[in-house]
């Protein structure tokens, strides 16, 4: 069972094998996930809502994710850990130094950060140093309040187009993976077919190299209402760990994310 690293990714998808991915906030889940063969797991922002019960990830600080992946890092042996940089955390390039660095030091593999162009010269330092970068694109909930609300992004046609030369400019900046989130399927299978580095989406159809989910959806358990893209795995198999299992065979068999969870 060895490390996963972003060579296995790579190589998975020069293989055409889809790999999982899902959030993980503690040591319990986490190696939980980790020993049922979860490829990745994000300590997300999305523990503001999950965890905090916020309305949005914006009150998460750098403090609560670096606490969250030294949780998660003690449980875990397999899976690539990835942690998110939260809101106003890399706005200047001397904060995204300091911030990366303590998410690194907390068991980070790679850091994660929301946006396109405007990043290039972060990711760029950020992978000069050592510091590995997952970048994250489409629907980025950081922005929520200057899209107006959790909106698909991507839908018509000069959007579409930024957030293909976004993408393209981020691989040549460094970044060794892809976040896509909430944006129409053909156009996230451009991206990832575009890409020589993987491509992980959630709610972006089937043709990503991977797929994410958040951990509570995939179980049941978020406040409110489980997204459209999202699905409930712990309802077929009444197990955590089947739960899991049942949502890596279903990657794995091109059977999720079904049309249902995909925008179009
Ligand atoms: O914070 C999070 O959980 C995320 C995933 C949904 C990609 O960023
Ligand atoms: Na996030």
């Amino acid at each position: 069972m060895s490390k996963v690293t972003s060579s296995t990714l790579i190589k998975f998808k020069q293989e055409g094998r889809k790999f999982t991915a899902l959030t993980a906030y503690d040591a319990s889940f986490a190696g939980a996930f980790d020993q049922e063969g979860i490829d990745v797991l994000l300590v997300g922002d999305s523990l503001g809502m999950v965890l905090q019960g916020h309305s949005d990830t914006l009150p998460v600080t750098v403090e609560d994710i670096a606490y969250h992946t030294r949780c998660v890092h003690r449980g875990i042996e397999r899976a690539l850990l990835i942690a998110d940089m939260p809101f106003m955390s890399y706005a200047t390039a001397e904060q995204t130094m300091i911030n990366a660095t303590k998410l690194m030091q907390a068991g980070a593999n790679m850091v994660k950060l929301e946006g396109g162009e405007w990043l290039l010269e972060s990711v760029k330092m950020l992978t000069q140093r050592g510091i590995p970068v997952c970048a994250h694109l489409g629907l980025t909930p950081q922005s929520v309040h200057v899209f107006g609300g959790f909106k698909v992004q991507g839908r018509d046609a000069d959007n579409a187009q930024r957030i293909i030369n976004d993408a393209k400019a981020l691989e040549a900046a460094g970044a060794q993976l892809l976040v896509v989130e909430c944006i129409p399927a053909a156009l996230a299978r451009t991206i990832s077919e575009t890409l020589t580095i993987p491509v992980i989406g959630i709610g972006a159809g089937k043709d990503t190299d991977g797929q994410i989910l958040v951990m509570h959806d995939v179980l049941g358990i978020s406040s409110g209402y489980i997204p459209r893209f999202s699905k409930n795995y712990l309802k077929q198999t009444g197990e955590i760990r089947g739960a899991v299992k049942a949502y890596i065979e279903e990657v794995v068999e091109g059977r999720f994310p079904a049309e249902e969870h995909t925008f179009n």
